[in-house]
C-alpha cells in the first residue's frame, strides 16, 4: 500500500486501481516503469514548454548547486542568478519599468497578488478598497487565496470561513463585471483576477474583445486587472505573455509554471510601476512578506536556462504556428459521437469536450476517459467541465501531433463502443 498521498486524488480509488509510475521523459514523451511511451499530451500539468529531458536546464541548476545553491534574499540580500533572472522578466514583462517578486509557484504568486493589492490599497490610504473578483470557472491555486478565488466551486467546499470579500462575476461578460463593480462601488475594490484563457476550469479561450473590455472596466474605475498567466505565460499563447499578445499592460502579472518549464518550482509575481512604486517609496516600510525559497539560486538558474532555450529555439514563434495547427488536426473530434465541443484557438491550449449529456447518462465515463487514453498512448487528464486537457509542449513535432489526434480518436472510439 502507498505512503504517497497524492495532490488531487480519490485515494481510496487511486489504492484500488493502483498508481502509475512515471520515469523518465524525452521532449513530448514520457515513460513509465514498466516501458510504456505516451505522449505528454499536458505537458505535464501545463508546465513542459520546451519539453522533456533538458540536460541544458539540469546542468545551469547543478553548475549553480556546486558554487551556492541557495541562500535567503530578505532584505537586501541577493544572488547573481536571482539578480538575473529578475532583470530578464522586468525586460520581457508587457508593462516597462516593472519589478519582479519571486516566489515557489503560482499558488504562492496569487496568494501574494492578493496580499500586494490590498496592502497597495492600504498604502494608498484607501484601506477599505478589500475586494477581489473572481470569475466563473476560475482557477488560481490551491492557497488559502487561490481556494478563495476559485470559481470552480467545488475547489472551495469544506474548509470553513475562506477570505472575506471576495466576489464572483461570469466568465465571458465584461459589462457584468462593471455593473458588479459599480453595485458594490468602486471604493471598494481591490482587483479583478483574470485567466486569459480559462485553464483548468475548461480551456476557455477568451470571447473576442473581451479581455480588452474588462480591462478598460477596470482602468476606468481604478481597480488592479491582474493577469494570472501561470498557464498561459513562456510561450504557450505564442508570445512571452497572453497579456503581451492582447496588449492587456496587466497591474500585476501572476505566473510560475513555463518560467523554469517545471524543472525546478518557481512562481513571480510582475509588478509594473503603478503598483510597486508606493511600495518602494521613502516611508513605506517593509513588506513583511517573502518565502523562504523566494530568489532561490538555483531555481533561478534553471529558469535562465529555460528561457534561453525559449528564446534561441524560437519557441514562441513555433508555438503561433502550433496554435493553428493544433486547432485544425483536433476540429474533426467535433463530430465524434461522444464529443459536444472542441474548445481552443488561444494559444497551444485546447480541450476535447465528452458531452455533458453522455456524462450525465454514464457516470462511470468520466473515470474512464483518461486510462482509455492511456492505453492508447495518450497521457491527459480530465477538466473540471469533464473535458479533456490539450497543451502539449511547445516543441511539438508534426508527427506528434499525428500521434495526439490519432491517438485520442482511437480512445473516443473505445470510449463510445
Ligand atoms: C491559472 C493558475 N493560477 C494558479 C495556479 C496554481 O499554481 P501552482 O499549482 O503552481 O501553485 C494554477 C495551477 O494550475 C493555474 O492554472
Amino acid at each position: 500500500m502507498t505512503t504517497y498521498w497524492h495532490p488531487f486524488a480519490d485515494m481510496s480509488a487511486v489504492q484500488a486501481a493502483g498508481e502509475l509510475t512515471l520515469a523518465r521523459g524525452d521532449g513530448s514523451h514520457v515513460w513509465d516503469t514498466e516501458g510504456n511511451r505516451y505522449l505528454d499530451a499536458t505537458a505535464g500539468l501545463w508546465f513542459a514548454n520546451v519539453g522533456h529531458g533538458r540536460a541544458e536546464i539540469a546542468d545551469a541548476a547543478a553548475a549553480q548547486m556546486r558554487q551556492l545553491a541557495a541562500y535567503s534574499t530578505f532584505g537586501d540580500l541577493t544572488n547573481p542568478p536571482t539578480a538575473m533572472l529578475s532583470d530578464r522578466l522586468a525586460a520581457i514583462a508587457p508593462v516597462e519599468g516593472s519589478k519582479v517578486f519571486l516566489t515557489s509557484g503560482g499558488s504562492d504568486s496569487i496568494d501574494t497578488a492578493t496580499k500586494m493589492v490590498r496592502r497597495y490599497w492600504s498604502l494608498a490610504g484607501y484601506p477599505e478598497r478589500t475586494v477581489l473578483i473572481r470569475r466563473e470557472r476560475a482557477y488560481h491555486g490551491m492557497h488559502t487565496a487561490g481556494t478563495s478565488l476559485a470559481g470552480i466551486r467545488a475547489n472551495a467546499e469544506g474548509y470553513g470561513g475562506l477570505l472575506a470579500d471576495v466576489v464572483e462575476v461570469g466568465w465571458d461578460d465584461a459589462a457584468a463585471l462593471r455593473a458588479v463593480i459599480d453595485e458594490i462601488g468602486a471604493d471598494r475594490v481591490a482587483a479583478f483576477f483574470c485567466e486569459p484563457v480559462l485553464g483548468a476550469g475548461g480551456v476557455f479561450p477568451p470571447p473576442e474583445g473581451y479581455l480588452n473590455a474588462a480591462r478598460d472596466v477596470c482602468r476606468e474605475a481604478g481597480v488592479l486587472f491582474i493577469a494570472d498567466e501561470v498557464i498561459t505565460g513562456f510561450g504557450r499563447c505564442g508570445d512571452w505573455f497572453a497579456s503581451t499578445r492582447f496588449g492587456l499592460e496587466p497591474d500585476l502579472i501572476t505566473c510560475a509554471k513555463g518560467v523554469t518549464s517545471g524543472y525546478l518550482p518557481l512562481g513571480a509575481v510582475i509588478a509594473a510601476p503603478s503598483v510597486w512604486e508606493p511600495f518602494w517609496s521613502e516611508g513605506a516600510g517593509m513588506f513583511r512578506h517573502g518565502y523562504t525559497y523566494s530568489g532561490h539560486a538555483a531555481v533561478s538558474a534553471g529558469a535562465l536556462a529555460n528561457l534561453d532555450i525559449l528564446e534561441n529555439e524560437g519557441l514562441l514563434v513555433r508555438a503561433k504556428a502550433l496554435e493553428g495547427s493544433l486547432t485544425e488536426a483536433l476540429a474533426p473530434l467535433e463530430r465524434h459521437a461522444i464529443v459536444s465541443e472542441v474548445r481552443g484557438g488561444t494559444g497551444v491550449l485546447a480541450a476535447v469536450q465528452i458531452d455533458p449529456d453522455r456524462l450525465d447518462a454514464d457516470p462511470s465515463l468520466v473515470g474512464r476517459l483518461v486510462p482509455a487514453c492511456r492505453r492508447h498512448g495518450i497521457m491527459t487528464r480530465a477538466l473540471a467541465t469533464g473535458a479533456l486537457q490539450i497543451s502539449p509542449p511547445l516543441v511539438l513535432t508534426d508527427a506528434e501531433l499525428e500521434e495526439l489526434t490519432s491517438g485520442l480518436r482511437a480512445a473516443l472510439d473505445d470510449l463510445e463502443a
